[in-house]
């Protein structure tokens, strides 16, 4: 007697629109097995996806959450905790850019909240930030942080898997703010999916990305 597969269960995040939106279409319609696939949003909606489309080993399920209200990550938590026991894979991909030339208190701490959990608060009274030497735009170093606590994290869960990327310049709301990407969502999801479900030879606690913003390879580690 065969026994049925265990359904992994996968949790990305931001799936609203963008990069988060591809991962969670491509993993629906593409992805090879049983599968639990929490869609998390801020709106708590399922992306548009024709029923039709959606593999029959995957089950999709909409949630609500706001990265930046710890209620919403604890109640996120606990629901796949009580339904599924545990996450196999998350992809966190929420995240904000304000495209300015120098970001307002709100815009930085949005930023650092969003981007990282707002680790340095105290340095973004209004007009502060840039005189103590932080750059003029958030998203780089909330991003760099981000990369910092990947390298962390990972070296504290050895049990676990755990990189981040830059899915390079990729022609969402997001990424299009800067001029004209040269990547479409479905190729800006190649990285983060790569990382979940591609063989990386347990590589873990790195930061990955393309050599430039014109290559739409897979991606490799890169020096941070
Ligand atoms: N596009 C690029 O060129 C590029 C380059 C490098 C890195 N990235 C990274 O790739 C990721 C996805 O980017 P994208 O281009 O797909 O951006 P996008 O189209 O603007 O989508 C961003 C997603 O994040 C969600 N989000 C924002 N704040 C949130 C919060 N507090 N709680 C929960 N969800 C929140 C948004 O949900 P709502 O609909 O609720 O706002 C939306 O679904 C981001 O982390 C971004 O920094 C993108």
């Amino acid at each position: 007697m065969t026994s049925v597969p265990k359904a992994r269960v996968v949790v990305v995040t931001g799936i609203s629109r963008g990069i988060g939106r591809s991962i969670c279409h491509q993993l629906a319609t593409g992805y090879a097995g049983p599968l639990v696939l929490y869609a998390a949003s801020r709106a708590g909606k399922l992306p548009d996806l024709d029923p039709a489309s959606v593999s029959t080993t995957v089950k999709i399920i909409p949630l609500a959450l706001t990265i930046t209200e710890q209620a919403s990550v604890n109640a996120l938590a606990s629901r796949i905790r009580t339904e599924q026991g545990c996450c196999d894979v998350l992809i966190n991909n929420a995240g904000v850019y304000h495209y300015n030339e120098v970001a307002s208190k709100d815009q930085r701490l949005e930023t650092y909240n969003t981007n990282f959990h707002g680790t340095v608060r105290h340095d973004v009274v209004e007009g502060q930030a840039v005189r103590r030497g932080w750059p003029r735009m958030a998203y780089f170093p909330s991003k760099a942080a981000l990369n910092a606590a990947t390298r962390i994290l990972a070296r504290d869960n050895p049990d676990l898997l755990i990189n981040c990327c830059c899915p390079g310049w990729v022609d969402t709301e997001l990424g299009g703010q800067a001029g004209r990407p040269p990547k479409t969502p479905e190729q800006g999801a190649a990285i983060p999916l790569r990382l979940a479900f591609g063989n990386i030879k347990n590589i873990n606690g790195r930061y990955w990305a393309n050599d430039s913003v014109s290559d739409i390879g897979p991606g490799k580690t890169q020096p941070w």
